[in-house]
């Protein structure tokens, strides 16, 4: 795994607005470039307009690089409690969300606050991702 990553994801999960679902995420991802970008979710009194911590740190991403460069993910640290034992992962629309800067072999470690978890490869998350990408 990736220390300053999963520190990274930790740190930010403290910092989540989740007032409504008490329930923190923290996500931080590294480029092939070597940046690290990070997020937490972001809830909203109109429960549907709050998004992922995913998201958040995707557009982190977006927001501190050219297009072009520095948007391949790597690897993704997600940090939140188990849920009914198991560990948290990204959901559904995140998978897609990740899937769109990343490939088959980027691994995704779901991790609780203590670092427990498990890992992932982006192509277990999400087979037969919907991509434009004919290549
Ligand atoms: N959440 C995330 O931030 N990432 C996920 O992949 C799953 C869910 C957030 C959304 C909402 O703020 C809270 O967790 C409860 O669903």
């Amino acid at each position: 795994m990736d220390p300053e990553l999963f520190e990274a994801a930790r740190a930010v999960r403290e910092r989540a607005h989740a007032p409504y679902s008490r329930f923190l995420v923290g996500a931080a991802l590294r480029t092939d470039g070597g940046g690290v970008h990070i997020g937490a979710n972001v809830e909203n009194a109109s429960y549907p307009e709050g998004w992922c911590a995913e998201a958040s740190a995707i557009a982190a991403m977006i927001a501190a690089s050219t297009p072009g460069t520095g948007r391949k993910i790597a690897a993704v640290v997600c940090v939140a409690e188990p849920i009914a034992g198991r560990p948290t992962t990204p959901c559904g629309g995140c998978r897609q969300r990740i899937a769109e800067f990343a490939g088959p072999d980027t691994l995704v470690h779901c991790l609780d606050p203590a670092g427990a978890g498990i890992t992932y490869r982006m192509a277990e998350l999400l087979p037969g991702a919907f991509s434009m990408d004919r290549r």
